[in-house]
């Protein structure tokens, strides 16, 4: 059997939705991701809270918009134009396995476009519809996707948001093929395959408490390519001074702090070099930027001093694995 699930169809605005048939756990729920954003804007909460009531539906239905409203304290309207702007919300009921091929430029070149190709003709279904009851198991969503961040494996194809690298239009078929027949295919990053319900609790911000999300791998070879050749020729991404007007409370001047206090935060503000941390993406121009050669300020990294790496946080190979 084959369903429809078309993101060009509108959500059934007719029907006016009823936030009740969501259990006194999800509402729970609910409000536990509310509780992770501040006081007074529980409205924050609206992008997980939308892969929530798609966790217990299988996709945002008019009940899941009025649940999210109700709880949210938002209008419909207002709800359901954030939930049909973005690709990950789906309209209609979505099978246990959303299939995702990347027809961007990279892997549509290097092959996503014949893999997408291949795969609707298999299942026989095209742009997001769904080969088989969306409530049965091994029932595929098949959509195809713009760049899914991974083009140092292309062509990939990603099940339930978990990646499969460097496919072949074969292998695609027989991942689907696999699917279809009960098989879970251990992702090459990532954690085990879990249904597109589960998925979708996760990305709404609960723990995978399955012993063996445990065994995911996070990153492959090709990813660390430029690390290690930074490491081999001793560079490092510049830092940047860390705002202290920025992050918990902790970080704040205490209220009353006298006029030094206020100069050494402005300062950090503005280019003090102290607290600045390797993670972070710098302010000032790279010296490698010709137009930052001619500027007054050094860029050199705020780690270095004379020529010496001096010790005031982790170097990228701490990161990433000395000698890995
Ligand atoms: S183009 Fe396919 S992952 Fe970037």
């Amino acid at each position: 059997m084959t369903s429809s699930n078309s993101r060009l169809s509108l959500i059934d605005i007719e029907r006016p939705g009823n936030p009740d048939v969501f259990a006194a756990e999800v509402r729970a729920a609910a409000l536990e991701i509310i509780t992770r954003y501040p006081a007074g804007q529980s409205r924050s909460a609206l992008l997980p809270m939308l892969h929530l009531v798609q966790s217990e539906q299988g996709y945002v239905s008019a009940d899941g918009i009025a649940f999210c409203a109700d709880v949210l304290d938002l209008t419909k309207a207002q709800v359901a134009a954030v939930a049909t702007f973005y690709t990950m919300y789906k309209r209609k009921p979505t099978g246990e396995y959303l299939v995702s091929v990347c027809t961007n430029t990279l892997c549509g070149l290097l092959g996503g476009d014949d893999i997408y190709r291949a795969l609707s003709a298999t299942l026989g279904v095209g742009m997001n519809q769904t080969a088989g009851n969306p409530d049965e198991a091994g029932s595929i969503t098949l959509e195809h996707a713009e760049c899914l961040a991974a083009c140092d494996y292309a062509p990939v194809v990603t099940v339930n948001y978990e990646f499969f690298d460097n496919q072949t239009t074969e292998s695609a078929l027989g991942l689907v093929k696999d699917l279809q027949g009960g098989k879970r295919p251990q992702p090459n990053r990532g954690a085990p395959l879990c249904s597109f319900k589960e998925i979708s609790r996760q990305i709404a911000g609960f723990v995978d408490d399955r012993p063996e999300s445990r065994l995911a791998v996070a990153t492959g070879q090709p990813t660390e390519v430029g690390v290690k050749l930074a490491q081999q020729k001793g560079e490092n991404a510049p830092g940047y001074p860390v705002s202290h007007n920025a992050g918990s409370s902790a970080d704040q001047p205490a209220a009353g702090s006298d006029q030094a206090d206020a100069a050494a935060v402005a300062a950090h503000n503005t280019g003090a070099r102290d607290g600045s941390s390797a993670h972070d993406a710098p302010l000032s121009t790279s010296a490698s930027d010709p137009a930052a050669a001619a500027s007054t300020e050094p860029a050199a990294h705020p780690d270095t001093v004379g020529g010496a790496k001096t010790d005031t946080g982790p170097d990228q190979g701490e990161l990433f694995g000395k000698g890995d």
